[in-house]
């Protein structure tokens, strides 16, 4: 969590200032955390140089407005978006974080585990802290080493010997026309553009630029000025760059055609299933290839990803009777003594970017089994882990709340699924799923969704039912009702309900039940009215005999896709009571987009 900039810059007389090129990128790293931001910027005052350091809470645009970035130009500057977890939200905790004379400037993502010890250590030798963060302690261990006289870059280089955890650290100093930037498990990136050198957490902080970029790899530092870029390791043998080029669109923020990113992303998906399915046809075809040739194959993931890893254990079993399992990324442990060198695991993730995930990656690596992934960030650090990556090639997803890609995962798990029995139709099936239900994405079936959104927005429980593949649907469902809805809501299988939670059925309880139209349908149909004879209200998404129910909502011929048409119909329920509740639907409280701690 967390996202870091840095950037030199080019030519002086360029009108863009470093301070504007800086919130820019902060802009668009925003999704990685949002509670405060700020920018550190080394500027040329009456002959001397010195560190402008502007920080506060809140949204980045509105901090970026509020203290004025696009006015502050300097030679170089450090950036950073917050996303708390040492310190409470607050502007003190907030970076760029300075050494007790004010002489450094520096910003990290990602977690300092021994900085109790080290924090210790500094306050005897009577450094002062203004945070409560672990991060602080950078600036002073920096400083301490500079007392002895070191110069900068081996102050920066001992204080960095002496961290344990996850980071990625920049660091400026008050008379030195350098960034210093440093990578353990949190990611880090150099570009270079005509605007300048950039240090950055991911690309999308220089959109809109033709990019020579090069990811950097743990234990490496790197110092960049406005011309040079130079690469070391730990104990300072030069590294080499390898160098690739990106053109990376502008996404166009300004240009969104919905009130909310979360409903445009909603929206987006009557194009980007397709989208995903027809780039995919090869890469599905070498996924399906390795299964065969795997003794087992394991799905992980965490939140959505691992309610889509549990689809996937499904699906694969029915489909095409391959017994495929699942594992929750932070539960991967538990999964170790039964691995070995001839099993698959097969990681999904959004952004490429989840520590939890990456450290089960890594554990099944060790061990030798084979790792692909399905990701939607380009470049990220889960597709340069695993061997092969299914690209989802669906956009940036921006809203915190994972839809978009979440139905175009299920779709590449039906694709392969599908081509592990020689299915060729399944292409045409799922396009014509689509687009036999267009509707759900016009305004009118809004405005419906919209109208249950008021009928049920002040009940305090809401109940999701299934079976089969519709049972990691209604937990996918439950978490989108959490997340965007901020309401108590349960998904499982609906011979559950009777063995414990309908206590909880007050008279009106919504309970959705999400059918599968087939022979399933007949035991979510009397768990639905069984709970409806203690008072429940039911929502009932494609029965096919729907008389007894209380809210009908119909689609038409799905070719065996309900799951994803029930999905995108309680995300857009999700969006509408969320909007009723006058909540934040697109930066949801307490959670961030891309969860890069363990
Ligand atoms: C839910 C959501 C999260 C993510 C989870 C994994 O809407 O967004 O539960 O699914 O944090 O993230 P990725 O997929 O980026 O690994």
């Amino acid at each position: 969590m967390c996202g870091i900039i840095g950037y030199t810059k080019k030519n002086s007389e360029d009108k863009l200032t470093t301070g504007k090129i800086l919130s820019d990128g902060l802009k668009n790293l925003e999704y990685r955390g949002y509670d405060s931001c700020g920018i550190a910027v080394l500027k040329k005052t009456n002959n001397n140089n010195d560190i402008v350091l502007k920080k506060g809470v809140g949204k980045v645009r509105e901090v970026c407005e509020k203290l004025d970035f696009n006015y502050i130009d300097g030679v170089l500057g450090i950036g950073h978006t917050r996303w708390a977890t040492h310190g409470k939200v607050d502007k003190t905790n907030s970076h760029p974080h300075l050494d007790c004379i004010k002489n450094i400037a520096i910003v990290h993502n990602g977690i300092i585990e021994n900085f109790q010890k080290l924090k210790e250590n500094l306050v005897n030798l009577g450094h002062k802290f203004s945070s409560e963060t672990d991060s602080e302690i950078i600036a002073h261990l920096i400083e301490e080493h500079l007392k002895k006289g070191k110069s900068f870059k081996e102050s920066f280089r001992l204080a960095i010997q002496e961290l344990n955890g996850r980071y990625a650290i920049l660091a400026i100093k008050k008379d030195e026309k350098i960034i210093l930037g440093a990578k353990f498990g949190s990611p880090l990136i150099v570009a270079s553009n005509e605007a300048g050198n950039f240090l950055i957490s991911d690309l999308s902080a220089v959109e809109n630029y033709s990019n020579k970029i090069a990811h950097l790899q743990d234990g490496q530092l790197i110092e960049i000025n406005d011309l040079t870029i130079e690469v070391t390791d730990l104990q300072k043998n030069k590294v080499d760059i390898i160098w690739s080029f990106r053109n990376i669109q502008k996404n166009e923020e300004n240009n969104l055609k919905f009130k909310h990113q979360l409903l445009q992303e909603i929206n987006e998906q009557e194009y980007t299933i397709i989208k995903t399915i027809e780039s995919n046809v090869k890469q599905s075809r070498e996924f399906a290839e390795q299964i065969i040739k795997s003794r087992q194959v394991i799905f992980i993931g965490c939140g959505s990803a691992a309610n889509v890893s549990f689809l996937a254990s499904v699906l694969f079993t029915k489909i095409a009777k391959i017994n495929a399992s699942y594992c929750i990324a932070s539960e991967f442990e538990s999964k170790l003594p039964v691995l070995n060198e001839k099993d698959l695991i097969i990681a999904i993730s959004q952004s490429g970017e989840t520590a939890d995930t990456m450290e089960a990656i890594d554990s099944a690596k060790k061990i030798g089994c084979k790792t692909y992934s399905i990701v939607n960030t380009e470049e990220s650090s889960i597709t340069r882990k695993t061997e092969k990556t299914i690209l989802l090639r669906i956009g940036p997803e921006k809203a915190v709340c994972s839809t978009k890609a979440v139905t175009a995962q299920i779709a590449i798990i039906y694709q392969i699924a599908n081509y592990l029995i020689d299915n060729e139709e399944f292409n045409e099936q799922i396009q014509n799923a689509i687009k036999n239900n267009s509707f759900i994405f016009q305004p009118d079936f809004s405005q419906t969704i919209s109208m249950l959104a008021k009928k049920i927005v002040d009940k305090k429980n809401i109940f999701i039912i299934g079976t089969a593949e519709q049972m990691p649907i209604a937990l996918e469902c439950a978490l989108k009702l959490q997340e965007v809805a901020v309401v108590d809501a349960f998904g499982f299988a609906s011979g559950e309900l009777k063995h414990g939670p309908l206590a909880l059925i007050e008279k009106n309880t919504p309970i959705i039940a999400l059918f599968n139209n087939d022979d399933t349908d007949k035991f979510v149909q009397s768990n639905a009215i069984e709970a409806k004879t203690r008072g429940a209200y039911i929502i009932a998404i494609n029965a096919k005999d729907d008389s007894e129910f209380d809210f009908k909502i119909k689609f038409n011929q799905a070719f065996g896709f309900n799951t994803i048409l029930n999905l995108i119909i309680i995300q857009l329920l999700s969006y509408h009571i969320g909007v009723e509740k006058k909540l934040d639907v697109d930066l949801i409280r307490n959670l961030a987009k891309s969860v890069t701690v363990k």
